[in-house]
């Protein structure tokens, strides 16, 4: 469990998987801007229970609800981070928090010089939580998403290790 003062985060468990089905399949849940994919309970069993270079992470409250998701993998030599919290939950810090956990934990656990996000260029909040944690824009790759039925610009942000200090973990975390 990575603890934080909102949030906590700790691995995506196969008991969570009623409630991760239930909101990935809802669109409120995933935005307008995330791939819109529909998936059964059983295919969603059969995706856990496969080896996946991708790593999925539960953003919860501290009353240990779930609030959220966050899937970090490689990308080339360096790692990845994407967020979803729930519409009930938005607005208050949640993925800021889990976001600067993440990136935090990635620095202190892997040996890797960049952590990058990327994300539609109209997704304001989504620009907002990496702005907050500390990311920096470097620019937009045109039509590299495809979702509501289009290919969609990516506007692409880093941290580099240079430019990281830890915000939320400690070393002895
Ligand atoms: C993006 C998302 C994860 C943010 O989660 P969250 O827990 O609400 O994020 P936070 O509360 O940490 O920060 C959100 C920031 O966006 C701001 N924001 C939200 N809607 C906004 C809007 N329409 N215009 C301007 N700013 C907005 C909030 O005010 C806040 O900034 P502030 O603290 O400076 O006020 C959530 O909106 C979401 O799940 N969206 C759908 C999935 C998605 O698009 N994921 C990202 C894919 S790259």
């Amino acid at each position: 469990m990575l603890k934080g003062k909102k949030v906590n985060v700790r691995p995506l468990e196969s008991t969570d998987l009623d409630w991760f089905t239930e909101w990935n399949n809802d669109s409120d849940y995933t935005g307008p801007y995330e791939p819109m994919e529909i998936s059964s309970r059983d295919a969603i069993e059969k995706w856990f229970s496969k080896e996946s270079s991708s790593s999925w992470w539960v953003i919860e409250d501290k009353d240990g609800n779930p609030v959220g998701q966050v899937i970090t993998g490689p990308d080339g030599r360096h790692q990845f981070i994407g967020y979803i919290v729930h519409p009930d939950s938005r607005g208050k810090g949640y993925c800021t928090e889990a976001v600067e956990i993440m990136v935090d934990y990635l620095f202190l656990s892997k040996n890797i010089v960049r952590v990058q996000a990327e994300t539609n260029p109209e997704n304001v909040s989504s620009i907002r939580v990496l702005e907050k944690a500390g990311f920096t824009f470097e620019g937009v790759r045109r039509k590299v998403f495809f979702s509501q039925g289009k290919y969609n610009d990516g506007a692409l942000y880093r941290v580099l290790r240079d430019e990281w200090s830890p915000r939320v973990l400690s070393k002895g975390s």
